[in-house]
């Protein structure tokens, strides 16, 4: 007994993947033992049955496996034909990665701020950036929870827009019921090892219920082709591998129990740290079942609370620091410091705290602690 609470106050790392391996440790060394052996490295069995898998635990007609995230985003967005003129509208604060998938296409970004609350984009302010020249929505969910997809499919029907999903941080969630990354016509996720449906290396999907654009998608992954040496359109290499493919099935076997572990240790969290300092905890809307990809508080004193913690061997990451828009690579756009002033505040006070399935409620209480001990001193 005192062996296993001494082990729960060890240095909390932001992110263990041990706990969730140990219990599939079995099952994915036989995956990679049969893979390994089958002689069959790319586009084979293995990949077919996951995309199988996948399309059916997102309620989708079909699931076409990418080389990683961005590559999904890309690939989707070329085949809804985005391209040069035409204007993409996402949230201004998303991880980079959302920004340059749409710059690829030679799309125009077009960055709204989040709402307050949810830090999703605000679809309040959605519509006032529409202009002739808008072709997508590509709502990003951010940190596991769902944006507001009635509001926003209703301003797509309303503008004649398409819907494209980021769905790489939250593999499960659910908007009034419903899967988040079958919303769209078509839909990215990533399967990143750190994600709540993560890989061992680079991974990623498009999902979708339209055949012709997952033909086409399974076409561009594999340097366009379509028939045996028949190059449909110039297409690039990114597929999902085989032995990827094998894991990411035993993995997502466990993906909802794991997500529950996720909101029951958030919502430990969102109890425990409940009016404690100036800390901001995240708000999910009504509609919304959450899969805390990421446990985001925010705090004025946000510096100083993370050398604190860390100096009580607790580890915390800042998710993101550079917003899109302030980053060198979008320089050329002069969008400008003070451009977009909630997403800017945000990179300066929110917090990501230690959060994973396998995590003790001990060791969240021990995170609670030396928080309230931070703004008790
Ligand atoms: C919101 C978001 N979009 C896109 C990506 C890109 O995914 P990847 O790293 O697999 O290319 C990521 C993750 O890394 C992400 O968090």
């Amino acid at each position: 007994m005192l062996i296993q609470f001494k082990r729960d106050l060890d240095p909390i790392q932001f992110l263990s993947l041990a706990p969730q391996h140990a219990t599939i440790h079995h099952a994915v060394a036989e995956a990679l033992k049969k893979g390994f052996e089958k002689n069959w490295y790319i586009l084979g069995p293995d990949l077919k049955k996951f995309e199988d898998e996948y399309a059916k635990f997102n309620n989708v007609q079909h699931c076409v496996g990418t080389g990683n995230g961005y590559d999904a985003l890309v690939i989707a967005l070329r085949a809804c034909n985005i391209g040069p003129g035409d204007e993409v509208i996402l949230p201004a604060h998303t991880y980079v990665a959302t920004w340059h998938a749409v710059s690829r296409c030679g799309a125009t970004i077009v960055p709204v701020e989040p709402d307050p609350a949810s830090l999703q984009i605000d679809v309040t302010r959605v519509e006032e950036n529409i202009t002739k020249k808008t072709k997508v929505l590509l709502p990003v969910h951010l940190y596991g929870h769902p944006c507001d997809m009635t509001s926003l499919e209703a301003i797509a029907r309303r503008h004649s827009l398409t819907i494209i999903e980021d769905n790489a941080q939250a593999h499960g969630a659910r908007w009034n019921g419903k899967t988040t990354g079958s919303f769209g016509l078509m839909n990215a996720t990533s399967f990143y090892p750190t994600k709540n449906l993560g890989a061992l290396g680079d991974g990623g999907a498009i999902t979708t219920n339209k055949t012709e654009l997952a033909e086409f998608a399974k076409k561009y992954r594999n340097y366009g082709f379509g028939k045996k040496n028949y190059c449909d359109v110039e297409g690039i290499n990114s597929r999902l591998d085989e032995l990827q493919a094998a894991v990411l099935s035993v993995k997502l076997t466990h993906l909802e129990k794991w997500n529950q572990e996720r909101r029951d240790l958030a919502n430990q969290y969102l109890e425990r740290l409940r009016g404690v300092g100036d800390i901001q905890l995240p708000v999910s809307q009504k509609e919304a079942l959450p899969v805390y990809h990421l446990f985001i508080i925010r705090s004025s004193k946000r510096e100083k609370l993370r050398e604190y913690l860390q100096s009580g061997q607790i580890e915390t990451m800042i998710h993101y620091p550079i917003p899109p828009h302030l980053q060198k690579s979008y320089a050329s756009l002069n969008l400008g410091k003070k451009g977009f002033k909630l997403t800017e505040q945000i990179a300066e006070s929110c917090l990501s705290l230690p959060l994973w399935p396998g995590m003790t409620a001990t060791q969240v209480d021990f995170v609670c602690d030396r928080i309230a001990g931070f703004f008790s001193r």
